[in-house]
């Protein structure tokens, strides 16, 4: 098991003032001492956290990998494919969303050929390739004929969750879990994860990397990040332990 450690909000933090702190490049090098697996950014098109300053500076310094989430537009994957994190996460965006709302539209045709065409970019510039899906079947069956190499189902709608509802979103991405694997494909999980939620998550045997940023970043205000980081490392180890 791998934890992501998605450090987006500490550029929010910084846009909110247009200046240059706090920097997200800093926030990684804390993140890895905390014992994160990898580094997730996420270089929107309308650059309202993460800068491409950074993610050119994360390239240089990371230690460990750069999980780069992007949609499937052109700017962007030519910066990916001139950059080559070691992953590129492919994600929906909408300009008005707060954040990323659900996972990608495979059974659209007009996003399916849009998506096949930044999957080929990113895997012809060597980068290992992940989607960004809800736990169902026909996202796992799509994503398979495209020829990705990992998909990270989205725990959003299990984050959200009613409690009395906790137990059948969990049986939701545990069959997406196994089907996904069954099928080949890498499984990562991500969205809405917290100190609190993620446990069941974690335990689910398929699932090879989290991806945790808003919840951690949160913490990290009160105990630094570095702690953060692996106060959640420890929670999502034990988890896996058990199983
Ligand atoms: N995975 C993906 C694909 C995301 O878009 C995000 C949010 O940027 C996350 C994981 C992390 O979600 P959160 O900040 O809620 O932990």
């Amino acid at each position: 098991m791998r934890l992501y450690i998605n450090i987006d909000h500490v550029a929010t933090v910084r846009q909110a003032r247009l200046t240059d702190e706090p920097d997200p490049v800093r926030a990684a090098v804390l993140a890895e001492l905390g014992g994160a697996d990898g580094i997730t950014v996420h270089l929107r098109e309308d650059r309202r956290h993460i800068q491409d300053r950074d993610v050119r500076l994360l390239m240089e310094t990371v230690r460990t990998g750069v999980n780069l989430e992007l949609a499937a537009t052109s700017e962007i994957v030519a910066l990916a494919c001139e950059l080559r994190p070691m992953q590129a996460t492919l994600v929906p965006e909408k300009r008005e969303e707060v954040t990323t709302e659900g996972g990608l539209a495979l059974s659209e045709a007009g996003h399916l050929k849009a998506t096949k065409a930044a999957l080929d970019r990113l895997s012809a510039a060597g980068i290992r390739t992940s989607l960004f899906v809800d736990p169902d079947d026909a996202s796992l069956r799509a994503s398979v004929d495209l020829g990705v190499d990992a998909v990270e189902l989205h725990t959003g709608e299990y984050a959200n969750a009613d409690p009395t509802k906790r137990t059948e979103q969990i049986a939701r991405l545990s069959r997406a879990a196994a089907l996904a694997s069954k099928l080949s494909l890498a499984v990562h999980a991500g969205h809405g994860l917290t100190y609190e939620n993620v446990q069941p998550v974690a335990a689910i045997p398929e699932i090879e990397e989290l991806n945790i940023g808003h919840s951690v970043i949160a913490r990290s205000v009160f105990t630094g990040l570095e702690a953060a980081v692996r106060e959640m490392g420890d929670i999502v180890r034990r988890a896996r332990a058990t199983t």
